[in-house]
């Protein structure tokens, strides 16, 4: 039962985000949208999220919402349904983690893609999910799992990775964790999957100004991150990609671009419990990629976790605010993995200035900080 259910909550139309705040749907129900990302298509928004009930398995699939205000959101219901047959790769009972939507203008398709750890496989399988629809709310149909990126190598590969191909190929089966590799933080895991395909968590979409699509995660055990250019349909990867951040061990990227400039939104790796923010940019997309630091500055609010801990957050999505040029929102999830259906949202607005970009608490706050200068 969800204990935000408040159906007073329904006739009252919010003007306002409060950050960490139950935040009720057009029912009076706790938006239940976790891991998410949000697709702008033809005036409305559709925030796609992780489904939670009191397990972390996926039990329902991915909730989808819309909104024309971003404050208030309606129920659309379950946008990619988990599978009741046994042998589907998304059969009740897979984990189904940060879900984001992307709409080809070329194929009219509305194409998702999501991190997958099927049935059985705990959470070493590390393979993503593309699922197909003809409109924003789906229903959504999956079409298969896929390691990216198998048999081809990166951009930026150097001679030595690949010279070290057959030595990488006797790491298969071990894993970073509880790996018995005397110096795992130089462990080769990009040879080890050269071709099997690229371990792929924690992610997001990204679409660029030419329509062209990056699927960017966490890869190798989440030491490094790669960023994947998609196939012309957004339904698989192009063979063009980088790997950036080697051994820094990034998770929950989020990206942006504003004034031609890449940026990026990401986390340490600390499972369910909050860390430190990163933030990066780049001039290109395929980088060299700079990091800038924690972006969460200011007093830590009242009693609240501070800024060094992304205040209790972890980065899922950068939305673009339509018709604010310029105009972003970071948005962050707080987990509560003993209760994760009432995992809470965190929403701030990302203020550019110096060469980086910042994000402070707000207890509350609207769309009209953006019409600050600076902001
Ligand atoms: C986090 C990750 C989440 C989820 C969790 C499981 O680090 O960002 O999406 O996978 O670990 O422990």
């Amino acid at each position: 039962m969800n204990t935000y259910m408040n159906s007073s909550a329904t006739s009252s139309l919010q003007t306002k985000f409060h950050p960490d705040q139950p935040w009720l749907d057009n029912n009076g129900v706790h938006i239940n949208a976790h891991g998410g990302g949000v697709l702008f298509h033809e005036g409305v928004y559709y925030w796609f999220g992780e489904h939670k009930t009191l397990v972390e398995e996926a039990e329902v699939g991915v909730h989808v919402y819309s909104s024309t205000d971003l404050y208030n959101w309606k129920d659309e219901g379950i946008a990619l349904q988990v599978s009741d047959d046994p042998q589907s790769e998304i059969t009740r009972g897979c984990i189904i983690e940060r879900p984001k939507a992307i709409y080809n203008a070329a194929t009219g398709k509305f194409v998702m893609w999501f991190h997958l750890e099927r049935k059985g496989k705990g959470r070493k399988d590390g393979v993503s999910g593309v699922a197909v629809a003809d409109t924003p709310v789906g229903p959504y149909v999956f079409q298969r799992a896929v390691r990216p990126d198998a048999g081809v190598w990166p951009l930026n590969v150097t001679e030595k990775q690949k010279a070290g191909l057959d030595e990488a190929q006797k790491l298969i089966g071990t894993a970073f964790w509880g790996s018995p590799h005397p110096d795992r933080a130089k462990m080769d895991f990009l040879g080890r999957d050269f071709h099997c395909g690229q371990m792929a968590k924690d992610m997001t979409l990204f679409v660029d100004d030419d329509g062209s699509a990056y699927h960017v995660f966490s890869s190798e055990e989440n030491s490094a991150l790669h960023i994947s250019k998609l196939s012309d349909d957004y339904l698989s990867h192009s063979g063009k990609w980088v790997r950036i951040f080697e051994y820094l061990w990034h998770e929950a990227p989020a990206l942006c671009k504003r004034d031609g400039r890449y940026w990026m939104l990401s986390s340490n790796c600390t499972g369910w419990d909050p860390n430190t923010a990163r933030s990066a940019v780049a001039d290109g997309i395929w980088g060299p990629w700079t990091e800038l630091g924690n972006p969460c500055v200011g007093p830590t609010p009242h009693q609240r976790l501070g800024p060094a801990l992304t205040f209790g957050g972890q980065s899922t999505y950068i939305l673009p605010v339509q018709g604010r040029p310029g105009a972003f929102i970071a948005m962050f999830d707080v987990w509560r993995p003993n209760d994760h259906i009432n995992g809470s949202y965190i929403w701030l607005p990302m203020k550019f200035e110096s060469g980086r970009y910042t994000l402070e608490w707000r207890d509350s706050w609207d769309l009209s900080v953006f019409d600050q200068a600076g902001s």
